[in-house]
């Protein structure tokens, strides 16, 4: 069934909510807040976002911004004000919330819904393109009856102009994607030259296996291995007949970052090269074994306080409030969910967790914690821990005061 309503209930309750929350905390030191709280130091996300921009700019590239990881407008902002005119979503809520925030034609191009696109999505993306003017909403396809959806929405909604689509190529990851030469990258190929109502923008690969880079040479490869993937896909369009001034859109952080510090992108591609990234504008432990974050990069951390002590535990072990709801349960080359950071406190690990109990382990060396303080601990992986939060409290640099409160846009 279509859905039709460009407002979730979530997305009315946020403004007021927002400005309440700033009323509330900005101001205040992060040392009173109830925990587990994340913090986010707005310098380092603003750094990072202008490193990326200027490091792609100077490639002479595009740079699309993934907004999943924070889906807030005020991160978005900064990704676009570090040089992002094209944005990528994973739900419509983000893409309402960009419209809605007034970011318009003049600050970006497009925005790109990532997901593929499912038919009852439709009218809302429909809607949205009526809201967004000049800005164009593109579509994920990579399976042949999505065309079908699409098609039959064009004629029921009376669209008069062709959707626009990225073709999602998997380059082995096994997320989505069809294969560059496999039956259902043909068929999905034969099925857009055959619909007036589809245009190809691109083709668009997302190396997620990248993460196990731990060098930039090894990150490089799959660099490479991406170009040479979403290129393939445009090679077999050619061969099917068809043609356009294609984008070739290649990244995730890893393979963004290798391509910001310098590797190499090959020449003669079948369409113009972008790069997209999401998570590079916060960073996490996952990015951080991959040695590419700059030093400083690590621009989010979850406020715990300490409630408990367990000191004939193995070398002794303490207990938080963060658990999986405080970072999520995602795992990372690093063992255990996270990595304490405070000062003073280094050398603690987020351990185990389960749902509200986390338990902080040690190495040996590490100076005691005493139950009441409060730890800040990187996660393993920036965009679940945002999703485990209502808001984030935003600070600046090293400093300990609440400059202000982001509210994400929550739900699909
Ligand atoms: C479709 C798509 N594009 C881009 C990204 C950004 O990847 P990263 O968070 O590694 O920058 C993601 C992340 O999952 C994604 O799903």
């Amino acid at each position: 069934m279509p859905v039709n309503s460009s407002f979730t209930p979530l997305e009315l309750m946020r403004l007021p909510l927002a400005s309440a929350l700033r009323e509330e905390f900005v101001g205040r030191p992060i040392s009173s807040l109830r925990t587990p709280a994340i913090i986010i130091d707005r310098a380092a996300f603003k750094e990072n976002c202008a490193q990326m921009g200027a490091k792609v700019e100077g490639l002479g590239m595009h740079f699309r911004a993934h907004i999943k990881t924070h889906k807030t407008a005020e991160g978005t902002r900064l990704q676009i004000a570090g040089g992002a005119r094209k944005l990528v979503a994973s739900t419509m809520p983000e893409v309402w919330g960009v419209l809605q925030d007034g970011i318009t034609a003049e600050d970006i191009d497009d925005i790109l819904l990532s997901l593929p696109i499912s038919a009852d999505r439709m009218e809302d993306l429909n809607d949205a393109q009526e809201k967004a003017g000049a800005i164009v909403i593109r579509v994920m396809v990579d399976h042949a009856q999505q065309v079908e959806h699409l098609a039959a929405a064009a004629k029921r909604l009376g669209r008069t102009v062709p959707w626009s689509v990225f073709i999602k190529v998997d380059g082995g990851g096994k997320r989505a994607g069809a294969p560059p030469r496999s039956a259902q990258m043909d068929a999905l190929l034969q099925a857009c030259k055959a619909e007036p109502a589809i245009e190809i923008f691109g083709f668009y690969s997302h190396f997620g296996q990248s993460y196990a880079s731990r060098t930039l040479d090894q990150a490089g490869q799959f660099y490479a291995g991406e170009i040479d993937c979403v290129n393939d896909a445009a090679a077999r369009a050619i061969e099917l007949g068809l043609s356009g001034n294609w984008i070739l859109s290649v990244g995730a952080t890893p393979t963004a970052h290798a391509a910001a510090l310098g590797a190499r992108a090959p020449g003669g591609l079948n369409g113009t090269l972008e790069l997209h990234a999401g998570c590079y504008c916060l960073n996490d432990l996952q990015q951080d074994a991959t040695s590419l974050v700059r030093e400083g990069g690590l621009a989010l951390t979850v406020l715990a306080t300490v409630v408990s002590k367990y000191p004939e535990r193995d070398g002794g072990e303490v207990m938080t409030d963060c658990g999986a709801l405080g970072v999520s349960k995602d795992t990372g080359p690093v063992p255990g969910f996270g990595r304490v950071v405070s000062k003073g406190h280094e050398g603690w690990t987020l351990g185990r967790v389960s749902q509200e109990h986390g338990v902080l382990t040690r190495v040996v060396g590490a100076k005691e914690i005493e139950i009441g303080e409060q730890v800040r601990i990187v996660p393993n992986h920036a965009c679940l821990t945002c999703a485990c939060h209502p808001w984030f409290y935003v600070v600046e640099g090293a400093s300990d005061e609440i400059v202000d409160v982001w509210v994400p846009w929550k739900g699909w």
